[in-house]
């Protein structure tokens, strides 16, 4: 069978960046509780909390660098592709870091550097704009306020048909910083065993969803992702 390798990240992907993770200890996101400001309810609610949430989170991309982890992964696309293999790399993180480093990326929830408009459907990327007290409008149709890109709690997430694609035919999965709590992303590691492929996972601590038949990586993306890209080039070159 061709080797289809496919990557799925998480926050922990980001953590070596800076970007801070998205639960903290007591689950909640930065001290507000996620469901006033990751919902649709939640920017029904009260938009100029979510829009300061938000525009506080699109400042800090202006601050980060991608990390070893995010350029260990570009590497491992451009060597699978020369070598005629599948690759596929699916991102939790809002965050463009996995762009920005040059990797082709199916980013499931959305990009914080893209807004769009409820009204018309249009898309803009958007990094100058940061004030938390200043809506976009939109310039298309005149929108008062555009909202950031990303999938909120109980919208669909961006994908998931070429994810589900890319699982049938995976034969070697990671799943790299990523708590293992939030469906649908959470269920592709299980998908991709079912299906037979060699998995691995890498965080600081077993995610939820680690079963035994996963080989565990603990420790920082930055420092792990590099060895396991070697490792796993190697093996499939058969050396
Ligand atoms: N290196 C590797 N893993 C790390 C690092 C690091 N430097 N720092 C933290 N981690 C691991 C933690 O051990 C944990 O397993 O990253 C994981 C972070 O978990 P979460 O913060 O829950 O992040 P994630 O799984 O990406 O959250 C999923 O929840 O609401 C949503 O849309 C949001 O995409 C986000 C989703």
């Amino acid at each position: 069978m061709q080797p289809h390798v496919v990557v799925l990240t998480g926050a922990g992907a980001s953590a070596d960046s800076g970007v801070r993770t998205f639960r903290d200890a007591g689950g909640t996101w930065e001290g507000h509780d996620v469901l006033q400001v990751a919902t649709p309810e939640g920017w029904r609610r009260d938009r100029r909390l979510v829009w300061s949430f938000y525009q506080a989170r699109r400042a800090q991309l202006r601050e980060v660098e991608p990390n070893a982890a995010h350029v260990a992964l570009v590497r491992l696309e451009r060597e699978l592709e020369a070598a005629g293999h599948g690759f596929t790399l699916v991102s939790q993180n809002v965050d463009d870091l996995h762009r920005r480093a040059g990797s082709t990326v199916i980013e499931m929830h959305g990009n914080l550097a893209r807004l769009r408009c409820e009204r018309c459907g249009a898309t803009v990327e958007d990094r100058d704009h940061v004030d938390p007290e200043v809506f976009v409008p939109c310039d298309a149709c005149g929108h008062d306020a555009l909202r950031p890109d990303v999938v909120w709690f109980g919208e669909l997430p961006f994908g998931l048909d070429e994810i589900e694609r890319a699982l049938r035919r995976c034969t070697h999965f990671a799943a790299i910083g990523t708590s293992g709590q939030v469906y649908p992303a959470a269920g592709l590691l299980e998908a991709a065993r079912a299906g037979g492929a060699r998995t691995w996972v890498n965080a600081l601590e077993a995610p939820a969803n680690l079963h035994p038949d996963d080989r565990f990586l603990p420790g920082r993306a930055g420092e792990v992702v590099p060895g396991w890209v070697d490792g796993l080039l190697a093996d499939l070159a058969g050396r």
